[in-house]
């Protein structure tokens, strides 16, 4: 069995909210999951200052816990080097500097292996849209990155559960009725052609789980809500808590109570693998 703490959407900066956050820290120190994935917006305007709250935080988990994690959109400073006219190394130094210099690890624990995609590349003529609000929010899978998941699974033992951490939802949200993802027919068939059984997002700033079901194998999508005051439709703050095992995959939503000033239990859903 491998617990699994799946946040999300933390924007360190003035979005978070300092009881939520410390309350997701005192959650991971008490249950001691074994890993603790965050899919990326770490940051709201991707500053130094934000980033080194976000590596406070992670630095917190890695206490008792292993932790991946991989950019989102506000983490890219994509104003330094729009359609890569500037220098491209600037698009995510402040998240090397502060969070990793690796930003699509691999995890690998007993029983499963977790890899880092990011989805996140500043604004760039793939991803151009007429929707000028979007410009620089909506995310993209390159196919070299899918060849390189191919590679990290298939070096990965055959029974291992195989989870991809991504920043942007590939389901479309109930709310905002949007894909974070462009490609996200591409993506979601590359990912049930390498036999992926969960995906853990964000980026909808609203929780959901839901099951792809696919001809070649069925994937589980985690997204998490944000924890900030950043949340969609009056909705509150909210983790998911999962638990692994060779048969099943269970998400238990966690959700902000202001009365309770916790988390508290949500639904749960289980899938048999
Ligand atoms: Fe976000
Ligand atoms: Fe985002």
């Amino acid at each position: 069995m491998t617990t699994v703490f799946h946040c999300s959407d933390l924007h360190f900066g003035h979005p978070a909210v300092p009881e939520q956050y410390e309350a997701m820290e005192a959650l991971i120190h008490e249950f001691r999951y074994d890993v603790v994935a965050i899919s990326g917006d770490l940051s709201q305007r991707a500053r130094s200052g934000e980033f080194q709250r976000a590596r406070a935080f992670i630095k917190h988990a890695e206490e008792t816990s292993k932790v991946i994690c991989i950019p989102g959109n506000h983490d890219v400073a994509w104003w330094k080097a729009p359609f890569a006219l500037g220098n491209e190394a600037l698009l995510l130094a402040a998240y090397r500097r502060y969070i990793d210099e690796d930003i699509e690890p691999v995890l690998r624990v007993p029983g499963a292996t977790f890899a880092g995609l990011n989805t996140s590349h500043g604004v760039i003529r793939q991803t151009l849209t007429w929707r000028l609000r979007d410009i620089s929010i909506i995310g993209i899978v390159r196919r070299s990155q899918i060849e390189r998941l191919r590679k990290t699974f298939a070096e990965s033992p055959a029974e291992d559960l195989r989870v991809i951490v991504m920043h942007h939802n590939p389901v479309k949200g109930e709310l905002s009725q949007r894909h974070g993802l462009k490609n996200t027919a591409r993506a979601l068939g590359a990912f049930a052609d390498m036999k992926v059984d969960l995906v853990l997002c964000g980026h909808d700033h609203q929780d959901a789980v839901h099951y792809i079901e696919h001809t070649t194998k069925g994937t589980v999508i985690s997204t998490a809500g944000t924890v900030s005051n950043r949340m969609r439709g009056g909705r509150p703050s909210s983790v998911n808590s999962i638990r692994l095992s060779p048969e099943q995959i269970e998400i238990s939503t966690l959700v902000w109570s202001s009365s309770d000033r916790a988390f508290v239990p949500g639904p749960t859903k289980c899938f048999r693998r």
